[in-house]
């Protein structure tokens, strides 16, 4: 009887024991809310990464349930001259008392918040590392001391004990359906996520004049939930060539250290995070302070000011570095007077139904000749020349509540999408196919040709003939004498397109805002004035009720 007892016990334990692995507490001690704020993150993103979480304030926490846990986590700051915060002082005194029990079954890591510029940097997160280890606690992952700037620390954290719970055992579950869960991550623009890529292919045949790249990320372990309609924030770097040519022409040594923000590094690296490609008033007087070249100063008056505006268009830094010769600047001036290289964005592709934990993007390469140069989009021919599978992208989500899906899945869609603008219509497509919409879809697409140019060709006929897609007219405008363009499409179904607004469709424009979206929107107002006998005022009282209810959205770059 006690050997069945004890097996039976022990298969117990074994179960307890794996349900248990997967249960985190994360307390925190917060005074002015820091601490609160980062554990609420942490609690979040392991939630979403399938475990079960307690966050809960270190004053709210009874210490009798130290004895059933497995796993804490501690966010605590430090306060005044090495104090505890006032919500942390109770569980502090309790576990430095003699009442605290032993801990051999917990493993723990702490995240200390403080400020360098104390003495007692980071006192009470290193009081509790060191209870909680003299009490028989593990160390699941080493204590991270944070300054005021505490939130790359934190990420590098909360990865680190991600990386120790997968290890050990707990192996999250991936959560099936992303677009329930709330918009939870610790990544942001200022602390991108490094996704993985998994694809990158042109979309564009052989003899196109484009290149458009196809770009799949891995999102796995970001917590990035977002709609279709959304964006994907990108961080690129700049182009070598374009790099060197400019410390070439300084006559500098590319391996000369800088600093940037505190950190060093060759000048060569440098250049490759700093905008360089766009030129701006300030930029340029910044550079003037190092320029011993006449003719430049008085390029800078407020005279020449429409010269120099005409100047700056299509130019870069190295058009000003060579045409303005004799520069007294080191390499440090230099880097101190450009810009951090900014995040470009791009609609998402893609749809977290049919893919989740991933991210899907078309960029198109942006190549062009100005001013005796071959010029490039700095983001998109990263993208397309220097982003190999298996490379890291940092990257961030971005919402865009103006361009979103109707509420109600039966609403007629009309998407006009021409180029690289269908983007956001592959995850229009995909969503609605995913959740089984009802609603009737109808696409316009445009591009120079039929045979190279025709983006994501089979899936929207896939989506036709499943009628996912209802309708879908392209329009490729150099396959023929006369150029056709998506608007030109528009009118030629002008009554059955009219029908369908006055069914309550909702109209998407993406891509160019130049001249497609202008153009598309008067056509827009001249079929309504010609189907519904209205003058163009009533017309373009239409679109504007349209715009009220959110049936008329635009995403134009
Ligand atoms: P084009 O380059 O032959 O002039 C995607 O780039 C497609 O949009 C191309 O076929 C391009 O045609 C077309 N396009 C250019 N200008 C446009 C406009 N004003 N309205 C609609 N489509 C346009």
């Amino acid at each position: 009887l006690s050997g069945y007892l004890a097996a039976t016990e022990s298969v117990g334990a074994l179960q307890q024991e794996s349900s248990v692995t997967k249960e985190v507490t994360v307390l925190y001690g917060s005074q002015t809310g820091n601490a609160q704020k980062l554990a609420e993150k942490v609690g979040e993103t392991l939630k979403h990464r399938g475990f079960h979480v307690t966050v809960s304030s270190m004053l709210d926490f009874k210490p009798n349930e130290l004895k059933k846990m497995n796993t804490l986590l501690i966010v605590v700051s430090t306060y005044g001259e090495g104090e505890p915060p006032d919500n942390a002082l109770s569980f502090y005194e309790f576990l430095h008392s003699k009442r605290a029990p032993k801990l051999d079954h917990l493993r723990f890591s702490v995240l200390a918040l403080g400020d360098t510029s104390y003495e007692h940097f980071c006192k009470t997160g290193k009081d509790f590392d060191k209870r909680l280890e003299e009490l028989g606690g593990k160390r699941l992952y080493e204590r991270v001391d944070c300054d005021v700037d505490y939130e790359e620390k934190a990420v590098k954290w909360l990865e680190g004990v991600l990386a120790e719970l997968d290890k050990q055992g707990a192996v999250s579950v991936a959560t099936t359906s992303s677009a329930q869960a709330k918009p939870t991550t610790i990544y942001s623009r200022k602390h991108p996520f490094q996704a993985e890529v998994l694809e990158n292919i042109n979309l564009n045949g052989r003899g196109s004049n484009k290149e458009t790249r196809h770009i799949e990320l891995s999102l796995e372990g970001s917590g990035f939930v977002f709609e279709p309609g959304d964006a994907l924030g990108v961080f690129p770097k700049n182009d070598p060539e374009l790099v060197d040519a400019m410390i070439q022409k300084m006559k500098w040594n590319p391996d000369i250290l800088v600093s940037i923000e505190e950190k060093e590094e060759p000048l060569r690296e440098a250049l490759q995070f700093l905008e360089v490609t766009v030129l701006t008033e300030q930029l340029l007087q910044k550079l003037a302070e190092f320029s011993k070249n006449d003719e430049f100063h008085s390029f800078l008056s407020s005279e020449q000011e429409a010269k120099r505006k005409e100047y700056m268009k299509g130019r870069d830094v190295l058009d000003v570095l060579c045409d303005f010769d004799s520069w007294e600047m080191t390499p440090q001036q230099f880097v101190s007077s450009l810009r951090k290289l900014q995040p470009r964005f791009y609609s998402i592709a893609s749809s977290l139904l049919a893919y989740p934990d991933e991210v899907h993007i078309t960029v198109g390469a942006v190549r062009y000749e100005a001013h005796g140069r071959l010029r490039k989009g700095v983001c998109s021919t990263f993208c397309a020349e220097r982003l190999h599978i298996g490379d890291k992208l940092p990257v961030f989500v971005h919402q865009n509540p103006n361009f979103k899906l109707p509420e109600h899945t039966h609403t007629p869609i009309i998407m006009i999408g021409p180029g690289t603008g269908v983007a956001p219509f592959r995850a229009f497509m995909q969503e609605r196919e995913a959740i089984g919409a009802k609603g009737k879809s109808w696409l316009f697409f445009g591009d120079q040709h039929f045979v190279t140019d025709f983006l994501y060709q089979t899936e929207w006929q896939t989506w036709l003939k499943n009628g996912v897609l209802t309708k879908m007219d392209v329009a490729f405008s150099r396959d023929t004498k006369e150029k056709v363009y998506v608007q030109h499409r528009m009118i030629e179904q002008s009554k059955e397109l009219f029908r369908w607004l006055e069914e309550g469709a909702a109209v998407y424009v993406c891509g160019d805002k130049q001249r497609m979206a202008r153009d598309v929107h008067e056509t827009l107002i001249h079929i309504i004035a010609k189907e519904g006998n209205m003058t163009s005022e009533q017309a373009e009282a239409y679109i504007a009720e349209m715009q009220k209810q959110k049936r008329y959205q635009r995403d134009i770059y």
